[in-house]
């Protein structure tokens, strides 16, 4: 769509929050509210795309520092209509239709705001407000609808007479004007219970002026909702986590306990894979086709690839390929690539290591900045010394070698192919293909004394 900009207001304090942070910053399924609203805008590609910062705004500003955004600011939060009103030196004299956002409504989207500023145009409206139908109103402002069925005022939620209170439309928070913006925002008195100037009165002022003021309902009234309160950013989390899982649920994925499971809205489950109670799937994550996601396991950020199990175990910043179990309890951190059949078991660590085809670290080993071949078999309790207190070094261990139990590898150190190194081995010099190497101390054996 052409001809439109977008504000986004994100000035207020967020009392109700309770935060040193403001409430822009706070976060939905690991994305700040913030983010929702400039990504869903950013689709629709504005003339100008202005967020009005006020509170704590270096937190925003620096968090949104590399888009193609731009930044006014309301030094004093003396309302939503105070805060667009500082966008007038941009604005005053645009000509094409503005869309005014809340900060805390992350879940609308951008197909509804194509809607919401197609109504306007279509209807020669100076303004239209999206609206929704809810049992739950408390909190927002009101719809009062003259007897033609046209909108004749916001009223919130502390202005409102008992009534007022009854009305089941709400507004959303969400507005399109077209340039008749500035008669009425420069009007705005601060007369009401909160004493600040109020954006919903435009409806009224416009009105007043002759202007024709219009609304829409949202067809779902969840995408509107808004968060004010730790609460509800609480139940916006569930409520997406619920759709996020069903539509998992719609694709073939298996989750054995609905209630029991976090899964990011940006996840991608391939069929028949089933996740069990207790897993926590963060932002960034695809997992393939026939994977079993068992047992208390953190994944982000990272990808696994088809028929993979994971038990008990974090992963962060990882790619897993085909056919590669994990766990129980291993923690597979950034950097790390599991190849095909790769298999990392009981309490061992993987970090900044490509681990090969069908190789095996089962217990209890550290593998840090480690190229590992295909068919190796890393005993239990080996480690690789990768840090020498101030720098990280390499351990490259060829395919088909074998490192027996307890072996310390003092990296920089290379094992040749099909090498064999015996337990407990403390391994300082490289070690050439097909060689044995043993580095530990002789065993005696000595009479008892007394
Ligand atoms: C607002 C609406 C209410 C609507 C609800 C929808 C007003 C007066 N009321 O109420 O009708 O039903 O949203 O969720 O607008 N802001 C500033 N500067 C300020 C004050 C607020 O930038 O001085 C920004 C906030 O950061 C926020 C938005 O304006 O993004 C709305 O403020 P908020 O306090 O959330 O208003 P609500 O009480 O939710
Ligand atoms: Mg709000």
């Amino acid at each position: 769509m052409e001809n439109f900009s977008v504000v986004i207001l994100a000035a207020g304090t967020g009392k109700r929050m309770k935060s040193s942070l403001p409430k822009a910053m706070h976060k939905l399924s690991g994305k700040p509210l913030i983010k929702w609203i400039v990504d869903t805008v950013s689709v629709l590609r504005p003339d100008n795309l202005i967020v009005v910062l006020g509170w704590r705004a270096e937190f925003i500003e620096d968090f949104l520092s590399d888009s193609n955004i731009k930044f006014v600011y309301q030094k004093e939060q003396l309302g939503s209509g105070h805060a667009l009103m500082q966008t007038e030196k941009i604005l005053r004299d645009y000509k094409g239709d503005i869309l005014v956002l809340n900060t805390d409504v992350p879940l609308i989207k951008s197909s509804t705001l194509l809607s919401l500023i197609e109504n306007n145009r279509k209807t020669g409206a100076s303004a239209t407000v999206l609206v929704a139908q809810t049992e739950n109103t408390f909190g927002y402002g009101r719809i009062v609808v003259k007897n033609d069925g046209c909108l004749e005022k916001i009223v919130e939620e502390k202005d409102a007479t008992p009534s007022e209170k009854q009305i089941k439309t709400i507004n959303s928070g969400i507005y399109c004007f077209n340039e008749n913006l500035w008669k009425a925002l420069l009007k705005l008195k601060p007369n009401n219970a909160k004493k600040e100037y109020y954006i919903t009165d435009t409806v009224v002022i416009l009105r007043q002026l002759g202007k024709k003021v219009s609304s829409i309902i949202v067809e779902d009234s969840c995408e509107v909702k808004g968060i004010n309160t730790r609460i509800e950013l609480s139940r916006v989390e569930s409520m997406l986590r619920e759709k996020k899982i069903k539509e998992l649920l719609y694709d073939g994925v298996s989750v054995v306990d609905m209630d029991n499971v976090y899964i990011s809205y940006d996840a991608k489950i391939g069929m028949d894979s089933i996740i069990y109670p207790g897993v926590f799937i963060d932002t960034g994550v695809s997992i393939g086709k026939n994977c079993t996601i068992k047992g208390n396991s953190y994944i982000k950020n990272s990808k696994i690839g088809d028929a993979s199990t994971i038990l008990y175990s974090y992963i962060e910043d990882a790619i897993i390929n085909e056919k590669v179990e994990v766990g129980p309890f291993s923690h597979i951190r950034q950097g790390s690539v599991l190849k095909e059949n790769v298999r990392i078991g009981n309490f061992s660590e993987v970090k900044k290591s490509i681990i090969s085809e069908n190789s095996k670290v089962n217990h209890l080993s550290y593998v840090g900045n480690s190229q590992v071949g295909k068919d190796v078999n890393i005993g239990a309790g080996t480690i690789t010394c990768n840090f020498d207190g101030i720098v990280k070094h390499e351990t490259v261990i060829s395919s088909g070698s074998f490192i027996g139990s307890n072996v310390n590898l003092i990296a920089p150190v290379e094992v040749g192919e099909n090498a064999f190194i015996a337990a407990g081995s403390t391994i300082t010099r490289n070690v050439p293909s097909g060689k044995f190497a043993i580095a530990r101390a002789k065993q005696e054996i000595k009479e008892r004394e007394g």
